[in-house]
């Protein structure tokens, strides 16, 4: 099922001209998708159009269906707090939350979970990736592998259809990496669309399709 699709995405800036020129793209379910490119190529950019964090200055977005054109900031963040799972490089957990606490805080936007159930299932996602150990913990008590497990569990707090990761493995280790990338395949082994923007070479090994951008355009 084709659950992403961008016609002609175009993304400009006063001072940088064009970012992202004329991207075509339909991203199904059950499949990895790694985004590669030089530095500066546009991969973020194009990462947070995406995820609808940023507005493309041209072109058209369907996300599961429904065009994103006329939707007001309202509907967009509930777009994104129900479908789409955010992993960053820098983990950006909350230092003062611990693991549970941190994998709660999707939930409390989405009222299809019970207040009651919240920390259950913020409990069993850790479990899942094996930090079961590591519940009461805060960000500056685990590693970076750990840190980003805790990342990917708040990703799935809320079941998204989609999950965006950018460099998720930027900052760890050789290990944690293939543990990242493994997790993030089984993630769409499951029916998720993933798409991880990496200059990674491993990537290529776990990606189903690599989308290679060169100066903002797709090469084909
Ligand atoms: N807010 C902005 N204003 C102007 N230029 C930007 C802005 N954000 C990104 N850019 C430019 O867009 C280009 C692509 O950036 P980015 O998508 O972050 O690349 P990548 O992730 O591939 O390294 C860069 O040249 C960057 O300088
Ligand atoms: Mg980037």
């Amino acid at each position: 099922m084709i659950v992403l699709k961008l016609t002609d995405i175009g993304k400009n800036y006063k001072n940088t001209g064009d970012v992202l020129k004329g991207v075509n793209l339909e991203l199904e379910s059950g499949k990895m998708y790694g985004i590669m490119g030089p530095s500066g190529s546009g991969k973020s950019t194009l990462l947070n159009i995406i995820g609808t964090l940023e507005k493309a200055s041209y072109g058209t977005i369907e996300i599961l269906g429904n065009k994103l054109e006329g939707y007001g900031e309202k509907e967009l963040c509930d777009l994104r707090a129900k479908n789409i799972g955010y992993i960053f490089q820098n983990f950006y957990l909350n230092p003062y939350l611990d693991a549970v606490e941190n994998v709660m805080v999707p939930m409390k936007i989405n009222h299809e979970i019970e207040p009651k159930e919240r920390r259950k299932k913020a409990e069993c996602l850790l479990k899942k990736f094996g930090l079961e150990e590591r519940m009461k913990h805060l960000k500056s008590q685990m590693s970076g592998g750990e840190q980003q497990r805790v990342a990917i569990a708040r990703a799935l707090a809320n079941d998204p259809d989609i999950i965006l990761a950018d460099e998720p493995t930027g900052n760890l280790d050789e290990d944690n990496e293939i543990i990242i990338f493994k997790t993030l395949k089984e993630l769409a082994e499951s029916g998720k669309v993933v798409v991880v923007v990496s200059h990674n070479e491993i990537v290529k090994e776990y990606a189903d399709e690599v989308i290679e951008i060169i100066k903002g355009r797709i090469k084909a």
